[in-house]
């Protein structure tokens, strides 16, 4: 039998709570991972992975580089806020580790490219968790367009948004962050969006602000069209501060208008719409697609796979650069009032 990978997560508070109750046991119950250190500055959020990970206290740091230390492992799992990544990045290729991280790859496009250098220049592998574009609702979606049973994609419109607006809602640091909605919401559905188009942002002109009602220091509401490199148009209605939740996370509105049938998600229900000029539309219903897990448990074992000699997962860091890429061009859109070449903004970084 191979040996199963060892693994160290950072951050287990917060999202990584949710991390080490919903995703990990599974690595470890499949032989595929299993944890042999977590870190996290709050003592607290290092009971859940005493709890749910089986970690022994003496094997869960505050300090990152003791932990690595001390701590043989294959590969890090990063659970941290996007502006403290890539000092775990560097602690982890000190110690020659592959790495699992949460999105956004960095919080600016500057740390995005320097994390993208420093992994290819260290010979590691790195994947990124989008988790909603692995969802059961959004994979049914690109499944039905990529058929081809409904003709070609004519264009794309996507609604999300919340009624977040008090202080500490949507977790304490988005309310403090510049554009929380676009680093910590949009940059899931730019994902989802280049997956639904099969193709990468060319163009992106955003509009993004924050009603007077929105306890954020940061834009949490944009209105953004995107033109994909295939040519295709998306629209995109996001916010976070609205007196409704219509749809909110795993919740999304998404219609993709194709040549023969308007294909609609709405609260994960899937369904294909057709009339006549004049006809009310007939909606047939479609089953979602069935798989044993989802998003980021799903995520995970594709990562163990490919450090075990597998095909890199659609996630892994050569990809997800795009995604990088489409979010910063955005926000620079947002703050210059202007359309941003989404590729050409990838390569003044890179
Ligand atoms: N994929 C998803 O659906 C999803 C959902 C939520 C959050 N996230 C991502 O997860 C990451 C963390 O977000 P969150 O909501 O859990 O944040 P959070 O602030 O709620 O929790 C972060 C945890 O990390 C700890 N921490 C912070 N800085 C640290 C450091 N330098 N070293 C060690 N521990 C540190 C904190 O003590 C806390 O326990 C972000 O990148 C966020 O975008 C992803």
């Amino acid at each position: 039998m191979v040996d199963s990978l060892r693994y160290i997560i950072v951050g287990t508070g917060g999202f990584g709570a949710h991390w080490c109750r919903a995703f990990l046991p599974r690595l470890t119950e499949l032989g595929k991972a299993r944890p042999v250190a977590a870190v996290d500055l709050r003592p607290d959020a290092l009971l859940n992975a005493q709890q749910h990970l089986g970690l022994p206290a003496d094997r869960c740091y505050a300090d990152l580089n003791r932990a690595l230390d001390e701590n043989p492992a294959d590969f890090i799992i990063i659970v941290v806020p996007p502006a403290h990544h890539e000092t775990v990045v560097d602690a982890a290729l000190a110690h020659d580790l592959h790495i699992l991280s949460e999105k956004p790859i960095a919080d600016t496009m500057a740390g995005c490219a320097r994390i993208y250098h420093k992994v290819n220049a260290a010979g590691k592998k790195m994947a990124v968790t989008m988790s909603h574009r692995f969802d059961q609702d959004k994979q049914s979606l690109e499944a039905a367009i990529k058929s081809g049973k409904y003709g070609r994609l004519n264009y794309i419109v996507h609604r999300f948004t919340h009624d977040c607006r008090k202080f500490g809602s949507w977790g304490e640091f988005r309310h403090r962050i510049p554009d929380p909605l676009l680093v910590e919401g949009t940059v899931h559905h730019f994902d989802i969006l280049r997956s639904l188009t099969g193709a990468d942002g060319q163009t992106v002109y955003a509009t993004t602000w924050n009603p007077p009602w929105g306890e954020y220091a940061g834009d949490s509401t944009a209105l953004i069209n995107l033109t994909m490199t295939n040519g295709v148009p998306c629209a995109y209605e996001g916010a976070k501060a609205n007196a409704t939740t219509l749809n909110g996370w795993g919740n999304d509105y998404l219609r993709a208008e194709c040549e023969d049938g308007t294909l609609e998600l709405d609260r994960r229900q899937l369904r294909v719409l057709r009339s006549g000029p004049d006809g009310a539309p007939v909606a047939e219903p479609l089953p979602l697609l069935e798989r044993p897990v989802w998003m980021n448990a799903w995520l995970a074992e594709m990562f163990c796979d490919w450090l075990a000699g597998g095909p890199p997962p659609p996630n892994h860091l050569g990809d997800n650069i795009q995604c990088a890429a489409l979010l910063f061009a955005a926000i620079e859109s947002a703050h210059t009032h202007a359309p941003v070449d989404v590729q050409a903004y990838l390569q003044k970084h890179l």
